[in-house]
């Protein structure tokens, strides 16, 4: 899978890639991400990428023409299944969202800054809109690291162990079970008895059980859907 993500802050997007899952999973290709500053695609002296609102209002609007050259350069070099753009009036993410596009080969996710893009960035280029919640960040940038992350684990070979993907919270729109280790016991609070059993069966049993009861009290719409 290739991710190309375009910013006007690239800076933001390199530490997210630079540890942990994602570094490994870029190291052992993977995955690939490409980050691209938009101001590379401006023509203007001043390298800016915005400019003021018809009609009047508050707030700077992203221009089109970096944007157009960026990912028609992109384009030309390769297909793209999705070109994804950060806002927060997009679908909100989800697992479901998640699963999908980890299975796409390339990827474009354009991040908003300011008010956000000119309309017909929306109309001509994107392909899908994705928001990481109902709240108002200062840019996509953060959004795109969120959502590369939950598709990025979710490629086979990123994750040590294949079946821990699976067993997340919200794969079978259930969240996932309490968790235990060592030590047994600490303070007196101890681990439950259950789980030293060595019947499987029946650990899975209280698994799913708790998995159930941890999702009703906490997102009964989950058990909805
Ligand atoms: N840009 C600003 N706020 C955002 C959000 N909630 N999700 C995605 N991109 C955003």
């Amino acid at each position: 899978m290739r991710i190309d993500i375009i910013s006007v802050v690239p800076d933001l997007l390199k530490s997210p890639f630079d540890a942990s899952i994602l570094k490994r999973a870029i190291e052992a290709k993977l995955v690939e991400v490409h980050i691209h500053n938009l101001r590379d695609y401006t023509t203007d002296n001043y390298k800016s990428v915005d400019d003021y609102q018809f009609g009047g209002g508050a707030g700077m609007v992203m221009t089109i023409e970096p944007i157009d050259k960026c990912i028609s350069k992109l384009k030309s070099e390769r297909d793209y299944d999705e070109v994804i753009y950060m806002t927060p009036d997009g679908d909100v993410l989800n697992q479901s969202i998640a699963n999908q596009l980890s299975l796409k080969g390339n990827i474009i996710i354009l991040c908003g800054h300011y008010k956000g893009v000119d309309q017909r960035v929306r109309d001509h280029f994107i392909t899908k809109e994705i928001s990481i919640g109902d709240y108002v960040l200062s840019g996509g940038e953060l959004g795109a690291a969120v959502l590369c992350d939950a598709i990025i684990r979710l490629i086979p070979g990123v994750l040590g162990n294949e079946t821990s993907a699976l067993t997340d919270s919200f794969q079978d729109n259930l969240l996932a079970p309490p968790i235990y280790t060592r030590p047994r016991s600490y303070k007196g609070w101890n681990a439950p008895e259950l789980l030293f059993s060595g019947n499987f069966p029946a650990i899975e049993k209280w698994r799913e059980e708790k998995a159930l009861e941890h999702t009703k009290n906490r997102r009964p719409d989950l058990l909805k859907e």
